[in-house]
């Protein structure tokens, strides 16, 4: 049963980053394995403004502002991604009674989106 949702939007053009503000938003924004996985690839702007918007998206699917760096978007191997919580956040899920956390996410070179579906059983 879905018990939460969320969407957001995130124009690519503001993650642009030169490398001052890559390691600001590495610090305080993205996890380790966030910044490592969009450095391996094409198209880096467009990444994280996708792993921006599944932040976002999962704050509002739990209706809680979760810290940035407590939610981090992980990838299956087949490419498929999750969201992985950290810290205080790691103990939402049960306190809600949230059994499964579905991500989706999709990017152009303008603008990116993620959905946030939390499930119970
Ligand atoms: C994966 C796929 C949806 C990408 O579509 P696209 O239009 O090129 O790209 P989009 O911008 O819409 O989506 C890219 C995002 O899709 C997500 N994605 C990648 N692989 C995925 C998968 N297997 N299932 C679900 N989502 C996937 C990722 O979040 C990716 O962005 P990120 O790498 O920055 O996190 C498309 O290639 C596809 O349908 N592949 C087949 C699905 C599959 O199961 N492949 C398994 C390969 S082993």
């Amino acid at each position: 049963m879905i018990i939460g949702l969320g969407i957001d939007l995130a124009e690519v053009s503001r993650y642009e980053f030169d490398a001052g503000t890559l390691a600001w938003f590495a610090r305080k924004i993205y996890t380790d394995e966030e910044v490592a996985y969009v450095m391996r690839k094409r198209n880096r702007a467009e990444r994280f403004a996708g792993f921006f918007a599944a932040k976002e998206a999962t704050r509002k699917a739990f209706g809680h502002a979760i810290p940035w760096r407590q939610i981090g978007v992980t990838h299956e191997r087949g490419g498929k991604p999750a969201i992985k919580l950290f810290g205080r956040a790691e103990a939402l899920p049960a306190m809600r009674k949230v059994e499964r956390i579905q991500l989706s996410i999709t990017h152009t070179s303008l603008i990116a989106a993620a959905v946030v579906i939390l499930e119970t059983a």
